[in-house]
């Protein structure tokens, strides 16, 4: 039986990418770096510090001391912060309210796994802390996605078996870490980066309850 959903937050509640997107490119203008929508796909649920080195990648700032990349980071975030300061319960994505609602009536929980220490925050702004049951703390984990560790443990504070659980993700690297889960695994986004997706459909507006809990039988 279905016992609950366990979501990505950035890309998947709210278009919170979009802004990750917009500063790590701002960073990346500043420091005069090439940096491209491609490069970003590749940040995706990817932990802060990771997806630094990933935008300086190929660049002789790579080899920055770590105390100058902590700065760069944080300095990515502030600008980070300023954007995400605005959003607000219109921000959840088409579908999104709907199938927390619906999930609700079901009895089936409703869990967060992301990779942003922004989360609760984010959560908070959109109005959407009350449908979660459980949110997984990154801080608190070893290892980021590909890596199960953050659904196991969303998994875990719901009081919950993993193969009971659907993940759902737009990055491909949170695909990998939902099917290492044990769990069966919704993309969001393209087949063509979301292939080991169990069901990719190409916006949250086509999820449903009755679509997870078909897919879960299946
Ligand atoms: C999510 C996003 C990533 C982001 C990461 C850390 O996983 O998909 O793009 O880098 O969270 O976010 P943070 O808010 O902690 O910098
Ligand atoms: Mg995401």
């Amino acid at each position: 039986q279905l016992q609950a959903v366990i979501f990505d937050l950035d890309g998947v509640i709210t278009d919170s990418a979009e802004y990750h997107y917009l500063a790590w490119q701002a960073l990346a203008d500043e420091l005069g770096i090439p940096f491209s929508r491609e490069k970003n796909e590749r940040l995706k649920g990817v932990s802060r510090m990771e997806s630094l080195e990933i935008v300086l990648e190929g660049s002789r700032l790579a080899l920055l001391p770590e105390a100058e990349k902590l700065r760069l980071a944080e300095k990515k975030n502030d600008h980070y912060k300023e954007m995400i300061g605005r959003i607000n319960p219109a921000d959840l994505l088409p579908g999104i309210p709907e199938l927390l609602d619906s999930l609700r009536e079901r009895g089936i929980s409703a869990g967060l796994a992301s990779a942003s220490l922004n989360a609760p925050l984010i959560l908070e702004r959109l109005g959407a802390a009350r449908w979660f049951q459980a949110v997984a703390d990154p801080a608190e984990l070893r290892k980021g996605k590909p890596d199960p560790e953050i659904f196991l443990k969303a998994a875990e504070l719901l009081g919950v078996t993993p193969g009971n659980c659907i993940g759902v993700e737009d990055a491909a690297a949170g695909v990998v870490a939902i099917k290492a889960a044990g769990m069966k695994a919704v993309g969001i986004g393209s087949a063509q980066q979301l292939g080991a997706a169990d069901l990719v459909l190409s916006s949250t507006s086509e999820l449903s309850a009755l679509k997870l809990l078909e897919l879960y039988a299946g």
